[in-house]
């Protein structure tokens, strides 16, 4: 475990997760994924920035043969009819009958993790999972369906393995939390 505490501009953050429970919770994870679609060849989507160190350490725990694409989320744009939408830039395969997994860093209110899946449900794939690193049940603002959770965590301000504090912080092998 990690005691130092880092500092990232005016914040400091305390150690929260440590890099060795992050990757033993990762190796869990891929062998669910690795049964669950063991007879698949799943389109395995990461949501940049934050969840590339997620789905990198994930992937190479995949023994399934899988494709891979990321994407990026915009951020909140508004419409007259239905509020704030993310929409999903930069993807380039077709997701139509392919079974996809979705790789986020952190689930927090819910809304981008809505938001992305009813994109890619259009797109009508076969299927459709969400696996996300982190999960904050308290800060839900809508229902969320995921299929793989790494760690459910308290409604607080988490940095490092890909999540940032204003663009800082994301290269971190452990999960920080800012200190109170
Ligand atoms: P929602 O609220 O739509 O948010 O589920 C998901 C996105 O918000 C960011 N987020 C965080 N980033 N520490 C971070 O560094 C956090 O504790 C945190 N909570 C939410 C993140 O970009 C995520 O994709
Ligand atoms: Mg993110």
């Amino acid at each position: 475990m990690p005691t130092e505490k880092i500092t990232i501009k005016d914040k400091s953050f305390v150690p929260f997760i440590p890099a060795e429970a992050i990757q033993n919770r990762i190796t869990q994870l891929a062998q669910q994924i690795n049964e669950d679609y063991a007879d698949k060849q799943p389109l395995v989507i990461g949501i940049l920035n934050g969840s590339v160190l997620f789905a990198a350490d994930l992937l190479k725990k995949l023994t399934i043969p899988c494709e891979i694409a990321f994407v990026r989320v915009s951020s909140y744009q508004q419409t007259s009819s239905t509020g704030a939408v993310k929409q999903i830039l930069g993807l380039t395969e077709p997701v139509k009958h392919r079974d996809v997994i979705v790789v986020e860093d952190i689930v927090d209110t819910g809304l981008t993790i809505n938001d992305i899946r009813k994109q890619l449900l259009a797109g009508e794939p076969a299927s459709l999972a969400i696996a996300t690193l982190l999960h904050k049940p308290d800060a839900l603002k809508q229902p969320v369906e995921l299929q793989y959770v790494g760690f459910e965590i308290e409604n607080k301000f988490v940095v490092g393995y890909g999540l940032d504090y204003d663009g800082l912080g994301r290269n971190t092998a452990a999960i920080y939390v800012l200190s109170e």
